[in-house]
């Protein structure tokens, strides 16, 4: 006798992205992935994307593709409101109309960071930048269009793929540079890796809503920045100074929220939260991206 068993199927788009490569490494034991380039579709065009989508079928989709770069969508709003806020409309009425749960991956930066104490799902979105706007607006068309829904807000992102914080600090301190790191701006850095075990745990379950997924912990931008080089795998870089400067200082295109520490309310509820402390994960990752030098 034959059992006919098919594994289930995720389409995970951005899946050359930081957290997409990541999704596409963890979810591959156990899941079938259906990895989702820019090159197979751009979701910004509704027909490209419903075609591709309904031709793979999937059982699930997880929708990490967006425009990231927070001073670049403060520059090129249309572009950023096009891709983060239309793109997932476009995903989202797919999805809907070939019934398949969404995964929508959000941001700390949907709030304005004038809370003291650390961010709660039941909290006010009110977005300081483009980039914010467009993922609440995002996040919003989710809600319009499904109701099998999970919205995932992250922060800080870091991995191998793509350009982060992390991979920054090395680029200067490798180039003999003195670093100038923020100081009054507090989140979580989250690890890519961390982000996908955490998704992963998600994946069969149908308490759909609004999650907060970061690491436990918080700490400035400048406080990150010495974290990273206390690794023992900074060793051979020459000494480096860094100095905290102030926002006002350090300016950039698009104001920052200067408090966007998320608290994993919901997981910690339902008791399926499994993310680490972030020093411990920056460890980790320190250890692998030397690895792969
Ligand atoms: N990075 C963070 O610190 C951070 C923090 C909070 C939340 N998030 C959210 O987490 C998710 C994953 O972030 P990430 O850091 O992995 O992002 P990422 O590395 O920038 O990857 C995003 C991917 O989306 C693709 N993409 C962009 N526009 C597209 C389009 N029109 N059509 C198809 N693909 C498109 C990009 O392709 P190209 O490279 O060709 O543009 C890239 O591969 C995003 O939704 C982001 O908003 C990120």
């Amino acid at each position: 006798m034959t059992t006919d068993y098919r594994l289930p199927t995720i389409l995970v788009t951005g899946a050359e992205g930081q957290l997409g490569s990541e999704l596409v490494k963890v979810l591959s034991d156990g899941y079938l992935i259906i990895p989702a380039g820019r090159a197979d579709f751009d979701i910004t065009h509704f027909e490209a994307t419903r075609n591709f989508i309904k031709e793979a079928q999937p059982d699930a989709i997880i929708h990490t593709a967006a425009f990231t770069d927070v001073d670049n969508c403060e520059n090129q709003q249309d572009k950023a409101f096009n891709v983060n806020a239309v793109g997932t409309k476009n995903v989202a009425i797919v999805a809907k109309e070939i019934d398949v749960r969404l995964f929508y991956i959000s941001t700390d930066y949907v709030f304005d960071g004038t809370k003291e104490d650390p961010y709660l799902e039941t909290d006010k979105p009110n977005p300081v930048n483009a980039y914010g706007k467009s993922k609440l607006l995002g996040e919003n068309f989710v809600k319009e269009q499904l109701h099998k829904f999970f919205i995932i807000r992250t922060a800080w992102l870091y991995g191998l793929g793509g350009k982060n914080f992390v991979k920054t600090m090395l680029n200067l301190a490798r180039r003999g540079k003195q670093l100038q790191v923020v100081d009054d701006q507090r989140g979580t850095p989250t690890y890519a890796v961390d982000l996908a075990r955490q998704i992963k745990k998600l994946l069969p379950l149908t308490s759909y809503g609004t999650y907060h997924c970061v690491s436990q912990g918080n700490c400035t931008w400048y406080e990150f920045a010495l974290e990273i080089f206390k690794s023992p795998n900074t060793r051979d870089l020459k000494p480096i100074t860094i100095r905290p400067v102030t926002s006002e200082e350090f300016s950039r295109p698009a104001k920052r929220p200067k408090n966007s520490v998320l608290k994993n309310h919901m997981l910690k509820l339902q008791g399926l939260d499994i993310m680490p402390p972030w020093e411990e994960s920056l460890r980790e990752f320190m250890t692998t991206i030397r690895r792969n030098q």
